[in-house]
């Protein structure tokens, strides 16, 4: 059976309320919708963790940097909520615009500082003031004891984790695997959009930066090695390698050879649609 659509606030927080006066905890699963098997490994953690669960679905107009990017983005909400039914989720929270930005809204939650700054930063302006924007909102009308987020979204589990440290959400901040097709490409909702020929291409980007991060574990110079990976990704059909970066795991900045814990970042066109992935970067070992 498909979980319960609620679209309205007071709707979910007659919920909610239910549930803490019988003692239960709750798990949020913040989402834009068109579910793949990433979200849903999310959904599983989810319910290990909590008693009940909720998803939110809400394509969030302040995050994207175009009016195309915004208007292609996929909307699949029936699909979503038929993928979400063998999980047993509670419910599904789609609000709608004016729960989230009602006439009037003028309030933006930034997150100042290093991790903001870089990679995903100045590429997309205001994306993340965005992104934390519409969380911190999230975790308020839901008032969730642990929210789930996808490590894929490296930058931004990184973001949503200090802005609910910063404004003292009571909330625990999961982040979960990035789950990954047969190929090694990290499930993406964008991937919907490349076709099947662009979908085999867009692999070579996880092939680069894992042959990147071995090669830097083991102790070869970073830039001899970004290069490399540039040269093989444009030979893989993909376009603009907006950044290929070698990074502190905790700081994101720069690292000339992986200290601990590091991560490698990368975002690249691939066919007109921005893709995003990163791993961890074993330490050297002397
Ligand atoms: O990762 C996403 O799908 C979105 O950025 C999020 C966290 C749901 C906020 O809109």
């Amino acid at each position: 059976m498909t979980a319960p659509i609620l679209r309205r606030l007071p709707d979910l927080r007659a919920k909610t309320a239910e549930w803490r006066r019988a003692g239960e905890t709750i798990a949020v699963v913040p989402t834009m919708g068109a579910l793949h098997a990433g979200h849903l490994s999310l959904v599983a953690a989810a319910k290990d963790a909590c008693d009940r669960v909720m998803v939110t679905i809400f394509v969030n107009p302040r995050q994207f940097n175009s009016p195309e990017d915004l208007a292609n983005y996929p909307r699949t909400e029936h699909e979503d909520a038929d993928k979400l039914a063998p999980f047993g989720v509670d419910l599904i929270y789609v609000p709608d615009p004016d729960q989230i930005y009602p006439d009037g809204y003028a309030t933006n939650v930034s997150v100042g500082g290093s991790i903001t700054e870089v990679m995903e930063g100045p590429f997309r302006p205001g994306h993340f003031d965005g992104v934390a924007t519409v969380v911190a909102k999230l975790f308020l009308q839901t008032s969730a004891d642990k929210a789930f987020f996808g490590q894929k979204d490296y930058q931004q589990l990184m973001v949503v984790t200090r802005m609910a440290r910063d404004l003292d959400i009571p909330i625990r901040v999961i982040g979960c695997e990035t789950v990954r097709e047969a190929s090694g490409l990290a499930m993406s909702s964008r991937n919907l959009l490349l076709s099947e020929r662009a979908l085999a291409k867009a692999a070579a980007l996880n092939a680069a930066m894992r042959e990147a991060a071995a090669k830097a574990s083991a102790g070869e110079a970073w830039p001899p090695l970004e290069a490399a990976a540039r040269q093989a990704l444009a030979e893989a059909g993909f376009g603009d390698v907006e950044y290929f970066d070698l990074r502190c795991a905790e700081t994101l900045q720069a690292l000339g050879t992986p200290s601990k814990p590091a991560r490698l970042l990368a975002a690249a066109w691939m066919d007109g649609v921005r893709l995003i992935d990163n791993i961890e970067v074993p330490q050297l070992n002397f």
